[in-house]
């Protein structure tokens, strides 16, 4: 079977690449990012501490749409730049958090009827169907708080406390992933355009995964060359992971992928295999990993995890 055949069937899910390095790989960092989520869980649920003001159904909206699901990639890669750059993965852990909470946020907007209009959502019910518009605008929004909340108030140190604040405002807000987010809704049902898809990937998706190892690196006092190594990581591993998102749409299985699939056609969306078809959005999205791969030379192989995680990214079918 040709290579881009093969990918299409693994991202389908009919076909497990058992027996090559690559696969091997891609099962290992899978492994290895499920047993993290679960320790994960219960820093999430520790951090999300129950306030008596707090109406009850927000309190459910919130927990409903952050805990209990996710491959939770993000704090993943903060938590391993930190200890990559030299921190402890306790010194990560209000910003992984944070970015979490942030990319629940991004999700449980991006699902509203005024957006992309969703029904499905890490296999369950979108927020708004489960609570209603109104409150899946407010949990959105009190996630979005949270998150700056939980970085001002956890991290010790207050000038590391500022620079991780002024980081994920960035990385989120109107330079970021809601600018992105704001492009991808301006531009549907524009003639497909690979520069502007490429603008649209890289600031509703890729922005915050850069921040996301950004964070690891700010929390562990990296320095520039660290710094930068890791912003490049985050970037290019963005863009490969948001291609595959837009290959999953087309080639992926509603119930492995946990949302709708086959969609973004329909809206109208700037995807990567509209611009330029499946066969050179599968390319586009492999030389994306390997530039995130050689992004991580000065870590060595200390860093292989993140590198099987840049493989997993571009072969995943969920
Ligand atoms: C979905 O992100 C939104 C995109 C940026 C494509 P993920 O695929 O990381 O979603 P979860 O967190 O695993 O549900
Ligand atoms: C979402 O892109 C990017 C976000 C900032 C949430 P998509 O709209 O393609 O993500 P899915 O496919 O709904 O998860
Ligand atoms: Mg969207
Ligand atoms: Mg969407
Ligand atoms: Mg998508």
């Amino acid at each position: 079977m040709p290579d881009c055949q093969l990918l299409n069937s693994i991202l389908a899910g009919k076909v497990r690449r058992v027996t090559s390095a690559t696969s091997s790989n891609t099962e290992n960092v899978v492994k290895t990012l499920t047993a993290w989520a679960q320790k994960f869980e219960s820093t999430l649920k520790d951090m999300l501490t129950a306030e008596s003001a707090v109406p009850e159904v927000l309190d459910k909206a919130v927990r409903y749409s952050i805990l209990d699901g996710g491959k939770r990639v993000r704090p993943f890669i903060t938590t391993r730049m930190c200890e990559l750059c030299g921190g402890t993965a306790e010194e990560a852990a209000p910003a992984a958090v944070a970015i979490e909470c942030v990319h629940a946020f991004s999700l449980v907007h991006d699902d509203l009827p005024a957006m992309d209009d969703d029904d499905l959502r890490r296999g369950k019910p979108t927020c708004h169907k489960a609570y209603g518009e109104a409150m899946a605008i407010m949990a959105g929004d009190a996630l979005l708080a949270l998150a700056f909340e939980i970085l001002a108030a956890r991290i010790p140190q207050p000038a590391t406390a500022a620079a991780a604040v002024a980081e994920l405002a960035k990385g989120c807000g109107w330079a970021g992933m809601i600018g992105g987010q704001v492009a991808d809704i301006l531009s549907e049902n524009q003639p497909p355009d690979l520069a502007l898809v490429n603008k649209i990937h890289r600031y509703k998706t890729a922005r915050l995964i850069e921040c996301a190892a950004r964070l690891g690196a700010i929390c562990a006092g990296a320095n520039q060359t660290l710094t930068q190594a890791a912003a490049d990581y985050g970037q290019q591993l963005g863009l490969a992971f948001q291609i595959a998102d837009d290959i999953l749409d087309l080639t992926g299985d509603e119930q492995q992928v946990g949302k709708a699939v086959a969609k973004d056609a329909n809206a109208g969306k700037q995807t990567y295999p509209a611009a330029v078809g499946i066969d050179e959005s599968q390319a586009a999205a492999h030389q994306a990993a390997k530039k995130a791969i050689e992004a991580l030379e000065p870590f060595g192989t200390d860093a292989d995890d993140l590198k099987q995680l840049a493989r997993f990214v571009v072969e995943r079918n969920k």
